[in-house]
Parts: structure tokens; C-alpha cells; sequence
């Protein structure tokens, strides 16, 4: 059984694509230890509640220092026992010393076809706002797992979506997160629940 801590910050669909798939059986072997979020009004902890996830709030803000808070927040990681950590929209830096401590056991969905549209700033709309105005014909979504860079950890699956003609972020957004993160991210999290995902030298390796 993979046992995962969903981290959160925002509206929370990207979550409740992981609860619906465990619930369904789209995902396997897998149990939801808990959901954090840094923000106490993020929807995604209402949806944890309606599910009866554990769910609880570490804010920076309830810290005096930015190192309080990392502690603080490892310790409320740790304390969910995960295997699994899966960042869905989680908006704060990790701390260096959880991404040493969760290397390879820690992913994240970005709204892009990484390499591009990604890295410090492209973040929610931004992304799509930048592809808009790059005038790119396709865009997506990738999972991938979490290193000291900012999205720049070994991809695990993306998902290409056609952006079309009129699209404004806000539409495309949309598009991409119902074709492509709400997929991609439940069938990851599935895939390494039953083993079936290696790195090695720096990439993944699906097994069949
Ligand atoms: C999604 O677009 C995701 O790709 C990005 O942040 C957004 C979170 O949305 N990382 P939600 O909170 O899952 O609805």
C-alpha cells in the first residue's frame, strides 16, 4: 500500500482528481494519509474534509522565521508517513532538506510540456499567459518528480492538449487541467504504486 500527503495551496481539482481515482479504483494500492496546505482557506482542504482526509494548514505565516517554518512543516510532513509526497498546486518553496529526505519519492504536476513555460515565475495562468503570447499550437501537462530546481526533476508522464483558435488563459487553463492534469496525475501516482516507475541517470523508466 503507497501511502501519500497530498500538498495543496489552492481550489484543490488537481486533489480531488486523485480522491475520485482512489475512490474509484483508478488508482490502486494507494491510501491518502493526509492533505497540508499553507493557505487555511484553500478550497482543496474542504474537499480533503469532505472525504474524511486528515486534513491541516502550515502556514509561514505562523512562523517567526523561514527556517521555523521548514522545520515545522517537515515535521508535519513526516508525521503523515508518506511514501509518496505529491505536490498538486503547492505554491511555497520545499524545503531543501524534504527534497533530500523525499528524493524520487516526491512529484509534482506542472501545467506545461516541460521544458518549456516553466522554471521561477511560471506558475497557474502564467503559464498559459506565456504559451498565448508565444503562440505555441500545443501545450500540456507534465508529473515529475521533485529536485532541488524548480521544475526540473526527472519527468514521469506529460499529456499534449491543441490549444485552439480565441483561447484565453483562463480557457486554456481549463482545457489543459480537464485533458491532461487530471489524467496524467492520478495515472502516475498509480504507476508508482505498483512499482512501475525507476529513475535512472537522471530519467524515468516506465516498466510495462
Ligand atoms: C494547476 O494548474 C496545477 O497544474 C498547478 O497549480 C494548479 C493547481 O490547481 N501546479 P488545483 O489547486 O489543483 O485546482
Amino acid at each position: 500500500m503507497l501511502d501519500i500527503a497530498v500538498l495543496v495551496s489552492g481550489g484543490g481539482t488537481n486533489l480531488q482528481a486523485v480522491i475520485d481515482a482512489v475512490e474509484s479504483g483508478g488508482i490502486t494500492n494507494t491510501r491518502i494519509t493526509g492533505v497540508i496546505s499553507n493557505n487555511k482557506n484553500a478550497y482543496a482542504l474542504e474537499r480533503a474534509k469532505e472525504h474524511g482526509i486528515k486534513s491541516i494548514c502550515v502556514s509561514p505565516k505562523d512562523f517567526p522565521s523561514r527556517a521555523e517554518f521548514n522545520q515545522g512543516f517537515l515535521e508535519a510532513v513526516d508525521a503523515l508517513e508518506p511514501d509518496l509526497v505529491v505536490l498538486a498546486g503547492f505554491l511555497v518553496v520545499i524545503p531543501p532538506e524534504m527534497i533530500e529526505k523525499y528524493r524520487n519519492r516526491m512529484i509534482n504536476i506542472h501545467p506545461s510540456l516541460i521544458p518549456s513555460f516553466c522554471g521561477t515565475g511560471y506558475y497557474g495562468l502564467k503559464v498559459h499567459e506565456a504559451a498565448l503570447s508565444r503562440g505555441v499550437k500545443v501545450v500540456g501537462a507534465t508529473v515529475h518528480f521533485v529536485d532541488e530546481g524548480t521544475d526540473t526533476g526527472p519527468i514521469i508522464l506529460q499529456k499534449a492538449v491543441e490549444v485552439e483558435q480565441g483561447d484565453t488563459p483562463e480557457v486554456l487553463q481549463r482545457r489543459v487541467m480537464e485533458q491532461a492534469e487530471w489524467k496524467i496525475l492520478p495515472r502516475a501516482i498509480d504507476l508508482i504504486a505498483n512499482g512501475r516507475v525507476k529513475v535512472e541517470d537522471g530519467k524515468t523508466v516506465i516498466l510495462q
